[in-house]
């Protein structure tokens, strides 16, 4: 059990000078479907914030290289490890990979996901099955392997004041239903308790287990909500602060969380969504 009790607080000190911190030198992050949208954004943050990255595709790997170089710019070390997160072969040879070839890990950030939206009545298991594998079984196979690589480092007092921490990259419909889209509320909804149950379960260890919840942000995955002057009209209505999110925000929230500026949560969904989880209808209604 870790013990971190003293009588008294410890005293504050004035620094003299500013430096300007990187906060997540010398550690390393393994970002899955980085390729493209909120995880290339978030591999980007991280980079840009002293990490090592793990690029990790599946598809279009010409995207993962863009990535990679874009990390590298930073001056990080980054590679690029395609695997399919819902094949357990494949993403435990990807944790050995990163292990072998940088060191350590220290952040896994669960962003692959996909959509295959159907009406309820005609949805195909097919549908089903694909999103359920991506979005929840590959947060569990990604997630296993960091955390058992976690206890296995400990923690690494240099880097950081925890053991390893793991961001679930889950969704506004882990709390909003989501008609016409039930298979990937239904695996959002499983990643929000999966997350939480983790953390719980993995937080005397000094290991944090979050999720990041993001609502509607410019990517490839929601193209018709935001690419018509009409559609993004009618998106607007779902969002009291009334505007689109960027993927570079998520990536800012991203190193936020990862780093020891953050070091007291564990177990917390951040709804990083302009306001939609207001129950927007009850701006005038009600
Ligand atoms: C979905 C997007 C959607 C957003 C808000 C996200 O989780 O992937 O397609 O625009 O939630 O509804």
């Amino acid at each position: 059990m870790r013990d971190y009790f003293v009588e008294q607080g410890p005293a504050q000190t004035q620094a003299p000078v500013c430096p300007i911190v990187r906060s997540l030198a010398g550690q390393t992050a393994l970002v899955t479907g980085a390729n493209s949208g909120i995880g290339r954004a978030i591999a980007v943050a991280l980079g840009k914030a002293g990490a090592n990255v793990v690029v990790n595709y599946v598809t279009r790997e010409d995207a993962a290289r863009e990535t990679l170089e874009e990390v590298q710019q930073c001056g990080a070390r980054a590679l690029a490890i395609a695997a399919d997160v819902s094949n357990e072969q494949q993403v435990r040879d990807m944790f050995q990979r990163t292990v072998d070839e940088l060191g350590a890990l220290d952040i896994l950030v669960n962003n692959a996901g996909l959509q295959q939206d159907a009406p309820f009545h005609e949805m195909t298991t097919a549908q089903w099955d694909k999103v359920m594998n991506v979005n929840l079984r590959g947060q569990f196979l990604c997630t296993r392997e960091a955390v058992r690589i976690f206890m296995r480092q400990g923690i690494r007092k240099n880097v950081s004041s925890s053991a390893g921490k793991v961001i679930c990259i889950s969704s506004v419909h882990d709390v909003i239903p989501w008609a016409g889209h039930v298979n990937y509320a239904a695996s959002k909804g499983g990643v929000m308790l999966m997350m939480k149950s983790v953390a719980q379960e993995v937080a005397p260890l000094g290991i944090r287990v979050n999720s990041i919840c993001p609502g509607a942000v410019r990517t490839p995955i929601n193209t018709e909500a935001w690419s018509t002057r009409e559609a993004y009209n009618s998106l607007m209505k779902l969002i009291p602060y009334k505007r689109i999110g960027e993927p570079e925000e998520l990536g800012r929230v991203a190193v936020w969380l990862a780093s020891d500026d953050s070091d007291y949560i564990t177990g917390a969904s951040l709804y990083v969504d302009g306001g939609m989880t207001l129950y927007p209808g009850f701006e005038t209604g009600g």
